[in-house]
């Protein structure tokens, strides 16, 4: 008898929603990416509860045809990609077939839709994962999803969600990005009253579809003279953003949206590059306010790292450091770029492997404390990496730092610690603008 069995269909899609569904804003998140996937052009979305109660996000895209509806429920099924190939360049913003089956599986899941040009629409109902009815049903062109007691069914899942209020904030600012990266698109989030019965919804967020990014902007936005807007077109990459002007009181502080080719992402290259470019033009600043829309090749980026899809990895690494840093540097005015550097943007394998210290400077780069004890026993030099957003980064950035592309090096730390056991110092926290 195997000890090993295959695990029931709704318990693998169970665990592949623990990786992308962890609340509200990612169940949004996911059918907002589909409806924009559908090429719709309005998106409403509402939220009851936090989006605990329920979540309905409709759209007027491209619909489904009876058989697609059924078929979308399934775990790996999807229509946007087809071979490995088309892995290597991914033009959509869903491709792992994962997202319908894995909340479904999770909540009480209603799907409507029709195909453009057909004549009637298909509804499916799934509850936490089994299929309970499939029936032709009169619809609007599009696709309707209802999400209905998210985890009810993962109790464990449910306690962690935050307050209603919390969990709406954090669909709003997803909606926020969202509608930052598809201005064509009309965005709506109402908070509605069906659990509490009393029936009114509130508008928190209604941006009608605008004729570019600038018009998107404002509607979000309104008038922010503390931001300043950047073009850069270099190595066949296209930047344009709005970040935080320098001004008397330094850059304002605020959120760091980053889309590559329209996804929203996170990533650490990018991240380096603004922190370096604001540190070389004014002071340190921890979270200056920057948008930035970043376009590359498709086949230049790989955005099949994380299941979130959150995450990416570019072929060019230091070239896309690069180019941004410039790009935010001319912008900024600090008119001192240095040439294009093509060496990889990393540590040197020979020396102490960075970590990262959680909470400073959001996982900063430091010197990992017991490589360098090691070094100072063995009588060599201490290379130190510093924080590339330290007050005064650029005078302290080693002359060979440019050259090799490493990070820059703190030289009185290194310098201190040649030859005499003092041990480096780290910064273990930070309370205010002080190291600790
Ligand atoms: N709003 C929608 N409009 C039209 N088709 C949709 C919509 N949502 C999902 N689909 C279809 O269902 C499929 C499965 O969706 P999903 O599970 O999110 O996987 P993926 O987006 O990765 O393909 C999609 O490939 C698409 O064909
Ligand atoms: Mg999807």
């Amino acid at each position: 008898m195997p000890k090993i069995q295959r695990l029931p269909v709704h318990l693998a899609n169970q665990i592949a929603a623990g990786e992308v569904i962890e609340r509200p804003a990612s169940v949004v998140k996911e059918l907002v990416e589909n409806a924009l996937d559908a090429n719709t052009t309005r998106i409403a979305v509402t939220v009851d509860l936090g989006g605990k109660k329920l979540l309905r996000v409709e759209d007027n895209g491209d619909g489904m045809g009876a058989e697609d509806a059924r078929l979308a429920i399934e775990r790996h099924a999807t229509s946007k990609i087809a071979t490995s190939d088309d892995l290597g360049a991914i033009r959509t913003l869903g491709f792992r077939g994962e997202a319908l089956p894995s909340i479904a599986s999770v909540s009480h899941f209603t799907l409507r839709t029709r195909a453009r040009g057909e004549a009637t629409g298909t509804e499916v109902k799934v509850d936490g994962g089994a299929l309970t009815s499939v029936r032709e049903i009169g619809a609007p062109e599009g696709t309707c999803i209802d999400v209905a007691d998210l985890f009810y069914n993962l109790p464990a899942r449910r306690k962690f969600l935050k307050s209603d209020t919390a969990e709406t904030t954090q669909v709003s600012r997803l909606m926020t990005q969202m509608a930052l990266g598809y201005p064509a698109v009309g965005f709506s989030l109402t908070s509605a009253g069906f659990a509490t019965g009393s029936g009114h919804g509130r508008t928190l967020l209604e941006c009608p579809p605008a004729a570019g990014l600038g018009e998107r902007f404002f509607q979000l936005f309104g008038e922010r003279p503390d931001l300043i807007e950047m073009r850069k077109e270099a190595a066949g990459l296209k930047i344009h953003g709005y970040i935080a002007a320098l001004g008397d009181q330094g850059p304002v502080r605020g959120a760091q949206n980053v889309f590559v080719n329209r996804r929203i992402v996170k990533d650490r290259t990018i991240a380096h590059a603004i922190s370096e470019a604001y540190t070389v033009a004014t002071i340190k600043e921890r979270s200056p306010e920057v948008h930035l829309f970043i376009e590359i090749a498709p086949d230049r980026v790989d955005v099949n790292v994380h299941p979130t899809k959150a995450e990416v990895r570019f072929l060019e690494q230091s070239l896309v450091h690069e180019v941004l840093r410039r790009g935010l540097g001319d912008a900024l005015g600090q008119g001192r770029a240095t040439e294009l550097q093509f060496t990889p943007f990393s540590a040197r394998p020979s020396e102490p492997q960075p970590m990262a210290i959680p909470g400073v400077l959001g996982g900063a780069i430091v010197g990992n404390r017991w490589a360098a004890q090691e070094m100072i026993s063995a009588g060599r030099d201490i290379p130190s990496y510093g924080f590339s957003n330290a007050r005064d980064g650029a005078a302290m950035q080693s002359p060979d730092s440019a050259a090799t592309g490493g990070l820059p090096e703190i030289q009185g730390a290194a310098g201190l610690a040649r030859g005499i056991d003092i041990r480096p110092m780290i910064p273990l926290g930070q309370f205010r603008d002080t190291f600790i």
